[in-house]
């Protein structure tokens, strides 16, 4: 038995991850009195939200008509229909109320001439149930939306008197016998003092796993820690299969361009010259939906129309706007691109390749977050102590593919739900149930286990593998050759973790373990990804298959479990059909989001 002394602190709630997700429920919980903590391995305003760039959804009609069940509606086919429907009216309906409380609490958003938050077109956002023009109903802050939201939710989650334990990283859950969660064991990566944090709920808000692969818009903090923490306990992980590819990384450096630029007018070019995606997508052209214009841009270089001198990337073009929009709308992208390709966009187009840039599976929870733990009788069975949120979890509301700006909804819609649901099941006055003392050894066990790896693979090396086969064999498009090569590669590199060689043993600042704990992680996501890829035999969404290359509504309008324990085993779960509210109640019409061919 490993001998750690630690130090046990009792709360309410602990949210693990400060980004955009993490901070609205601290913020929320610790706005009721809930005594709330907050575990971060990185300094809050350093999460990844703080990248993202082009804005958040919500149909507040400031530049036009806009409606929620247009936004809903767009959610629905975004989702090639895989998207619990549930879920999405939630998202939809809620989107103004949780951005007005943005605006409320002090996000400085851009503004109209009329004082009204400036809203932006983006990818796959229509008005008339997909008839009419693009709608712009995404809110930005110039270019850098996740930054204003980050840094605002952060204040005033200290304003509220949420405690934050900065630098500390959650290893591992705590679950008693009975499957209940009850906190987490995590090291403070500045002391190398160890700590148990004892909770009635426990929220995973630990963002995705794009760091699985090789080229990604992702952070290197995005290491799927909450997935790998659920993994280790026997719950599944849903719908991994789906990763989207943002349209536009920097060609080689991958840094994300956002969408935000083709909103405001930019548009993608082939070696000739030629804005293909009017041929591909006739009305939306390059505002069609991401996984469309990814699969477009590939198409494109595949068939010796990439640009470059291995024509293997693409133009993006946007030196025909007014400099003074390119200044006032879009300054974030005018410093990546002169820093990262070279590049001055008001005289050159930028060199542009898709790019991993978000994960639509993860933890399956319901719309309030709750975590579920399905089983044949009862697909909707909750973990009592435990919710995910964010890009760390799958409501699902994003199905196959997300739409842009869909994502730091997602965080502040179900970062509120999750706390709104606390205020309901967490009672204050009760004490802490007792942890299981088993539980926290098991973690310090396997804590000790990988500080003192003596095996022969480098932690780096075992996860270049890990990304150069998830890029090479879970890409944009996918064959049986390709995801049966990749689920044989990805088991022997998980395999590997067994030989893995920890040179520091030190506990202070020791990233060489922090990176085998990430790793650790890392693989059980890449695992569960290739392994679901594999299974699905159709195409939806960001799962491009070309053996299948339609989309079987009959077989596979289903969520897949992947649960991780060596060997991955799958099992399936129905889509939730219902919506929350019917016509007659004020909801949407069911016949306007009722399956059909995803044209854009
Ligand atoms: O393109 C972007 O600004 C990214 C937004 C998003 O992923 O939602």
């Amino acid at each position: 038995m490993a001998a750690y002394e630690y130090e046990t602190h009792d709360y309410d709630c602990i949210v693990i991850g400060a980004g955009g997700a993490g901070l609205r429920a601290t913020l929320g919980m610790a706005e009721q009195g809930l005594r709330t903590a907050c575990i971060t391995k990185v300094f809050p305003t350093r999460s990844h939200t703080v990248a993202a760039q082009g804005g958040i959804a919500a149909s507040l009609g400031n530049m036009g008509p806009d409606s929620w069940q247009w936004h809903m509606y767009d959610t629905v086919k975004g989702s090639d229909w895989l998207g619990d429907t549930d879920a999405m009216e939630y998202l939809a309906r809620e989107a103004p109320k949780a951005v007005y409380e943005l605006d409320h609490y002090g996000v400085p958003f851009s503004r109209t001439e009329e004082g009204k938050i400036y809203q932006r077109p983006f990818g796959g956002h229509t008005t008339e149930y997909g008839e009419g023009p693009p709608v712009q109903r995404t809110c930005a802050a110039a270019d850098r939306t996740g930054h204003a939201i980050l840094h605002t939710l952060y204040g005033q989650s200290l304003k509220n008197n949420a405690e934050f334990y900065i630098e500390y990283f959650a290893t591992d859950l705590i679950m008693a016998e009975d499957g209940t969660c009850q906190g987490v064991v995590a090291w403070n990566l500045e002391d190398g003092t160890i700590h148990v944090f004892n909770a009635k709920m426990t929220v995973l808000a630990t963002g995705g796993y794009g760091r699985a692969y090789f080229s990604a818009t992702s952070a290197h903090t995005c290491t799927g820690d909450g997935g790998g923490m659920v993994a280790r306990q026997g719950l599944p992980l849903q719908d991994m299969e789906f990763v989207q590819f943002h349209p536009t990384g920097i060609y080689g450096a991958g840094c994300l361009i956002t969408e935000g630029a083709r909103g405001e007018g930019g548009y993608l070019t082939n070696s000739e010259g030629e804005r293909f995606m009017e041929r591909y997508a006739p009305t939306y052209k390059d505002l069609a939906s991401r996984d469309v214009v990814s699969r477009c841009m590939t198409m494109e270089i595949r068939e010796g129309r990439g640009v470059g001198a291995d024509g293997d990337h693409i133009h993006l073009n946007l030196s025909h706007l007014p400099p003074e929009t390119l200044a006032l709308r879009l300054p974030g992208i005018s410093e990546s691109a002169r820093i990262f390709a070279g590049v001055d966009l008001n005289k050159e187009p930028i060199p542009v390749l898709p790019t991993v840039h978000y994960n639509m599976g993860g933890i399956p929870t319901n719309y309030w977050g709750e975590v579920l733990n399905p089983t044949a009788d009862n697909p909707d069975r909750i973990t009592p102590g435990l919710m995910a949120v964010g890009e760390a979890g799958c409501a699902s509301v994003h199905g196959a593919n997300r739409l842009g700006s869909n994502s730091l909804i997602d965080l502040v819609v179900f970062g509120r739900a999750a706390a709104i649901k606390a205020g309901q099941v967490v009672d204050p006055d009760t004490s802490n149930p007792t942890l299981n003392q088993a539980s926290v050894d098991a973690a310090l066990e396997r804590f000790d286990g990988l500080r003192h790896a003596d095996g022969a693979t480098p932690t780096a090396e075992l996860r270049l593998e890990m990304q150069k086969t998830m890029q090479a064999d879970a890409a944009v498009f996918r064959t049986d050759k390709t995801l049966a090569e990749g689920v044989e590669k990805m088991y022997d590199v998980a395999g590997k973790l067994a030989d893995i060689k920890v040179t520091d043993r030190s506990l202070i600042w020791n990233s060489d373990l922090m990176e085998t704990l990430e790793l650790s992680n890392l693989l059980p996501n890449a695992l569960a990804t290739v392994v679901s890829a594999e299974a699905r035999k159709e195409s939806r969404g960001a799962h491009a298959h070309e053996d299948y290359p339609d989309r079987d509504d009959k077989v596979w309008r289903k969520h897949t479990l992947a649960r991780v324990n060596g060997k991955v085993e799958l099992d399936y779960r129905p889509v939730h059909l219902d919506p929350l509210t019917t016509e007659a109640e004020g909801g949407i019409d069911l016949k306007k989001i009722a399956p059909k061919a995803r044209l854009y």
